[in-house]
């Protein structure tokens, strides 16, 4: 069986978190393709977030994570492509309901509001839940 493809992405100012996150995904066994930033020079977020966009059109990574000094451009960035749902996440509560909810595809993490961490925990929970559909699915599908 392969292990499923994760897409991460960053900008400078996520870089040494996105670092760590993907060696935690690596240790879980996901198949990591990396989209940059690749050091911390100074770069901006919405090319990465439309790096994560076409990454998750192409395949065969159906999930990603994004990160930026608080999360929040990044995600805005993200959320302009119709087919992404991208969750900022603070908290592990979160990353939960993101996905029983609202079926995010793409979790956005602030380097500079969670500690390494809380961030490891809210992907590990982000990537192992599922969907509730039933009623969700008229909300999210309202959205696409
Ligand atoms: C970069 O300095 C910073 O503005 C960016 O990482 C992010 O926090 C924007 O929302």
């Amino acid at each position: 069986m392969t292990s499923e493809m994760i897409a991460i992405a960053s900008d400078h100012a996520g870089y040494e978190l996105k670092q760590t996150l993907v060696q935690h995904l690596r240790d879980e066994g996901f198949e990591v393709q990396d989209l940059g930033a690749h050091g911390t020079d100074s770069v901006d977020y919405p090319d990465f977030a439309d790096a994560m966009a076409d990454a998750l059109s192409a395949g065969p990574a159906q999930r990603g994570i994004l990160v930026c000094g608080t999360g929040i451009g990044i995600s805005i960035a993200a959320n302009r492509h119709r087919h992404i749902r991208a969750a900022l996440c603070g908290n592990t509560t979160e990353a939960r309901l993101c996905r029983q909810h609202n079926n995010a595809n793409v979790i956005a993490l602030g380097s500079r509001t969670l500690g390494q961490e809380v961030a490891a925990d809210c992907v590990r929970i982000f990537l192992a839940t599922a969907f509730e559909g039933g009623r969700h699915e008229r909300r999210v599908s309202k959205m696409s």
